[in-house]
């Protein structure tokens, strides 16, 4: 297999095929899938290697109640520096006065910041989930819109755009304890001073969930979050390119009630592999190396959207600012779900969304994964291509999987060296 080289070592997946081969072909079943298909999800990403090692390290045996210092677990001292680490590499990538990056995923951190700020009951307003909300933002089959009262805004139908001016009536009228900014599908960035505007004039905290920018953030390709909300709610996989995970920034004010919602209100033992795995991804991230990938991530996904526009797919918004963007395949004469699975057909990997117009499944597609194998705007040029032909006719999708697997075979996610 071209990538087993990928998994070599004491602690890899030799081991594992010596005891459990059943187990060991689904891993590098998965890492070939992921290797010769085009991972076009836009939450999706190849962490590093060093990302990888620290997540598969002995650290996973380690149980690590409660907080570096002032843990309920005897033999923390080693796994406290790697948590130490991780918070003072976050505080200082983000300019943050407090991290937590002990939440085990974004909605997680998303729950603790509720946790944090709000009781059972209190209402929230935060981006509808038809316009592009998580589903932490009130949906009713989660438990944030079981236990809070969420007014949803939206984005304007014609321009996709957030209508800021909405945003300002439903504060006024139903004075949120909190206003939620953050979408899973917005392609443009966040106007985070806007919103802290509305928050201020109703007295509310402003949560924002970065989940999707905070990696552009991380690389200066995108503004940050962290001076205007209360409470940043993150995820450290997606652009950020870290271990699947959360984390929560914050001013000093609140750090104790925000450390207090993720242990011990929300959970129990820190994963201490995950959290080394994080403070490489800060490591990473902070270098110049990774400045120039966020940009080229935005670069990349501009590419595409003129790409598939000129192919006559309706862009939400006519572009974007991040490494998202959202389009309606129906100009070419297919619906989200069945471009789904033709572009699955073809090797292009990715998910239906929602959009502005009620009803209308599109699709969502990202650049993150696909500028960290090192493709540019050239192969970018060449994606838009190749996903209007596969849409187009589905007796093309052949032609364009052989043309993808060439392409992927030419910038593998783990190149041996
Ligand atoms: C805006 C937003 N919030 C929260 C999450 C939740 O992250 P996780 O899947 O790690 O729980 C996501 C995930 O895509 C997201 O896009």
């Amino acid at each position: 297999m071209p990538v087993a080289h990928m998994l070599e070592g004491p602690l890899s997946v030799d081991v594992l095929g010596r005891q459990d081969p059943e187990l060991a072909e689904i891993l590098l079943g998965e890492l070939e899938r992921q290797s010769t298909t085009l991972q076009l999800i836009a939450a999706e990403n190849f962490t590093s290697p060093a990302v990888l090692a620290a997540l598969g390290s002995p650290l996973a045996n380690k149980y690590a109640e409660g907080y570096p210092g002032a843990r309920h677990h005897g033999g923390c001292e080693i796994v406290d520096v790697a948590e130490r680490i991780a918070v003072e590499r976050a505080k200082a990538l983000f300019g943050a006065d407090h991290a937590n990056v002990q939440s085990h995923s974004g909605s997680s951190a998303v729950l603790a910041a509720y946790a944090a700020l709000l009781r059972p009951g209190d209402t929230v307003l935060a981006m509808g989930l038809p316009h592009g909300g998580h589903l932490t933002h009130g949906s009713p089959a989660n438990f944030s819109g079981r236990w809070f009262d969420f007014v949803g805004y939206g984005v304007d139908p014609e321009s996709g755009l957030i209508d800021h001016e909405q945003v300002r009536t439903l504060a006024r009228t139903h004075r949120p304890k909190a206003i939620v900014c953050g979408s899973i599908s917005y392609p443009r960035h966040i106007d985070y001073a806007a919103f802290r505007e509305v928050a201020d004039e109703v007295g509310a905290y402003l949560i924002a969930d970065a989940a999707h920018p905070i990696g552009l953030v991380a690389g200066g390709a995108a503004p940050s979050p962290v001076p205007y909300a209360d409470v940043v709610c993150a995820t450290t996989h997606k652009v950020l390119r870290g271990p699947r995970g959360g984390m929560l920034l914050c001013g000093s004010e609140l750090a104790e009630r925000v450390d207090r919602a993720v242990f011990p209100f929300t959970q129990g033992g820190a994963q201490m592999h995950t959290i080394a795995a994080k403070a490489v991804a800060f490591g990473e991230a902070a270098t110049p190396a990774f400045t120039a990938y966020a940009h080229q991530v935005v670069a990349n996904a501009r590419v595409l959207a003129q790409g598939l526009a000129a192919e006559g797919l309706a862009v939400t918004t006519g572009g974007t600012d991040t490494h998202l963007l959202t389009v309606d395949p129906a100009p070419l004469g297919v619906d989200g779900r069945t471009a789904r699975g033709r572009l699955a057909a073809a090797g292009m990997v990715l998910d239906t969304c929602a959009l502005p117009h009620p009803d209308v499944r599109g699709l969502r597609l990202g650049t993150a994964a696909l500028t960290t194998q090192g493709m540019g705007e050239a192969e970018t040029v060449r994606i838009a291509v190749l996903f209007a032909t596969a849409l187009r006719d589905e007796s093309a999708g052949r032609g364009v999987r052989e043309e993808v697997r060439d392409l992927t075979g030419r910038f593998p996610p783990y190149p041996a060296h």
